[in-house]
């Protein structure tokens, strides 16, 4: 059993669509060790709860420095023997150390069509509004490997979408959101089968 960890910093959306895919088949061979949140308040932290799967709150109230929230991650992922590390959602930017620990083993899902609309800044609604005021046809979602850069790591799944007439930010974003949730399962079946 290949054992992935999700880290979470909101409504866990994402961390839900993994969880189905394994409880219905669509990943095979692997379970979800643990999920960690940097926000206590995170929905997604319920999702986990409800499945009976293991969850770390680590925060800034109970790690003030970057370095040490960075070294409890590492060891809550040790500790549920991680084999992959999913950012669905989470709102943090990771430190070096946490990469080099899981180099090639960790993966991003980003709400745009990676090159475009994406490292600093552009994050949740943010990329849906900067893709509609630039007037684009199309936007869409990517999984990637994540390296040292802001979203930045090779990319191993990408699927677009249209962008309408009068679409509002939500309406995008919506919409890009339904494929994320397809192209994660897709793209943790193809990262399982390499490693
Ligand atoms: C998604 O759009 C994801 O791409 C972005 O944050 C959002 C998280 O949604 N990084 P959810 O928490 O999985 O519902």
């Amino acid at each position: 059993m290949l054992r992935i960890s999700v880290l979470v910093s909101g409504g866990g959306t994402n961390l839900q669509a993994v969880i189905d895919s394994i409880e219905t088949g669509r990943i095979r061979n692997a379970e979800v060790a643990c999920i960690i949140s940097s926000n206590p308040q995170a929905f997604a932290l319920e999702r986990g709860i409800k499945h009976g799967i293991k969850t770390f709150v680590i925060d800034k109230s109970q790690y003030p420095a970057m370095s040490l929230r960075t070294k409890a991650i590492i060891s809550a992922l040790k500790e549920e023997k991680t084999d992959l590390v999913v950012l669905a959602g989470y709102m943090s930017v990771l430190e070096p150390e946490l990469i080099e620990a899981f180099r090639g083993k960790i993966i991003n899902i980003h709400p745009s069509l990676i090159p475009k609309y994406c490292g600093k800044g552009f994050y949740g609604h943010h990329v849906h509004e900067a893709v509609i005021a630039a007037g684009e046809k199309e936007s869409g979602a990517t999984v990637h490997f994540v390296d040292e850069g802001v979203d930045t790591g090779p990319i191993i799944i990408q699927q677009k979408v249209p962008v309408l007439e009068g679409d509002t930010p939500d309406d995008l974003g919506a919409r890009v959101l339904k494929i994320e949730h397809q192209i994660l399962t897709e793209a943790i079946n193809k990262v399982i089968s390499g490693l």
